[in-house]
């Protein structure tokens, strides 16, 4: 018999994506072109949802219980090369963790699927 694990529990599930997320959020923060977006934003917060709505989109059993995503990025001008750059650092971290290369790509993969609910309103969005 064979065993197999989901994506969720393969980043080491609710103890693994906090420690994804949180250093996610510190190289996002030191990016000078991505800060200016969370100066008056709660980084604790985005934080905090961010890792439900990650846990959620890696088949996590945890409910995504924030805003939409359409709503809560419109009007604030975030263009396809910020959210490239989002992921690209999103990639780096991976690459940090204990995450395979495989892994990475069903990651950003999904991820990539939002991208014009966050940048839909932005003219070369
Ligand atoms: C796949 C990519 C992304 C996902 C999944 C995502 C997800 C989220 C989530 C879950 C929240 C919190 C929602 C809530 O509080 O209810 C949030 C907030 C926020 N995001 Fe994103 N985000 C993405 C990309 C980006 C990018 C590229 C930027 C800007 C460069 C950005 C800027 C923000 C800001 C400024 C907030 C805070 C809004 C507030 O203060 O209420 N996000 N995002």
């Amino acid at each position: 018999m064979t065993t197999t694990t989901s994506l969720y529990e393969r980043i080491g599930g609710e103890v693994g994506i906090t420690n994804l997320i949180d250093a996610f959020y510190d190289r996002i923060i030191d990016d000078d072109s991505l800060r200016p977006f969370f100066e008056h934003s709660s980084v604790e917060t985005i934080r905090r949802m961010q890792r439900e709505f990650f846990a959620a989109a890696v088949g996590g059993p945890i409910v995504y219980t924030g805003r939409s995503l359409r709503e809560v990025h419109t009007g604030r001008g975030v263009t396809k090369q910020h959210f490239a750059r989002f992921i690209e650092h999103l990639m780096d971290t991976l690459k940090e963790h204990d995450v395979s290369e495989k892994d990475h790509y069903d990651i950003i993969s999904r991820l990539n699927t939002y991208v014009d609910e966050i940048t839909g309103d932005t003219v070369n969005g």
